[in-house]
């Protein structure tokens, strides 16, 4: 019954869209868990715990993907961003999101998440109570992909290419059927007025690939302790980004 409803939700939210633009049928290749060469950044319930709120931060930087055969994605980002001023104390950045995603005829994928469910926790210093925990709603246009066996490992690998061409690091499968949080919204009854969002700006979605070495054990963001409330900081972190005008992305 509920995965009845859930197709006759997403045969309707593609039927609705079609009628701007041309729809292509979900590809199988995509179906599955990627991540990055670390490996150990990856989606589902090891990186975001939703019943308490909660970003668990993995041991290395990375990212990963998840896409389901009915139009649902999930993503997991966590990346360290190099501080020119201080270098030995790089800031850390974690996202998660997850909603459907379209296939169009001409390749490319869009992204678009439950706006409410995203969530990014920034650490901005060595100082690890500046941590600030916002929502995060951005949606994505994934100019084209490809699904290819990496002539090195042997294994399936997917190419994401960017709204503007621009390659996303490679990511490798590691799960299929795909390792995923619930695809349906989260926080239903939370309203859906506050997010950070924005459009790609280039500042902080430079370095694709570009990795920094983190000593081993290195953590950027977990001492933070308190538990966190997301309604409450995202004020905190709404006024953060304004006033720096520009949003933080992990890729
Ligand atoms: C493919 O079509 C979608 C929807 O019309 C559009 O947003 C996207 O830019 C197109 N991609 C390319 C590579 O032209
Ligand atoms: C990635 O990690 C998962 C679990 O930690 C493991 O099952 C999988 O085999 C790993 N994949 C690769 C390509 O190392
Ligand atoms: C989420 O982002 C989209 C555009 O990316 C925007 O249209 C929508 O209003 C945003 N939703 C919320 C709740 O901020």
């Amino acid at each position: 019954m509920l995965l009845l409803l859930r197709s006759a939700a997403v045969a309707g939210l593609a039927l609705a869209a079609s009628a701007s633009a041309q729809l292509a049928a979900f590809d199988t290749a995509l179906i599955g868990t990627w991540s990055t060469k670390s490996n150990k950044t990856i989606t589902g319930p090891g990186f975001y715990d939703p019943v308490n709120e909660r970003l668990i931060e993995p041991s290395h930087t990375g990212f990963s993907y998840s896409f389901t055969g009915d139009g649902f994605y999930e993503e997991a980002c966590y990346r360290a961003i190099a501080n020119p001023i201080t270098p030995s104390c790089p800031s850390g950045i974690m996202q998660w999101q997850h909603g459907t995603y379209q296939k169009f005829v001409n390749g490319s994928l869009l992204l678009t998440p439950f706006a409410v469910d995203g969530r990014q926790l920034l650490s901005t210093s060595c100082n690890y109570k500046d941590s600030i925990y916002t929502r995060y709603n951005q949606s994505e246009l994934m100019k084209s992909y490809e699904v290819l066996t990496d002539p090195y490992h042997n294994i399936p690998r997917l190419n994401l290419y960017q709204f503007d061409g621009k390659p996303l690091a490679p990511m490798y499968l590691v799960y299929s059927p795909p390792e995923m949080l619930p695809t349906s919204t989260l926080n239903p009854t939370q309203t859906a007025g506050a997010t950070a969002t924005g459009k790609p700006s280039g500042k902080f979605r430079r370095g694709l690939g570009e990795e920094i070495a983190l000593p081993l054990n290195h953590k950027l963001l977990s001492k933070r302790k308190e538990t966190i409330n997301a309604d409450r900081w995202w004020w905190i972190g709404a006024g953060m980004t304004g006033l720096g005008g520009v949003l933080y992305f992990c890729f």
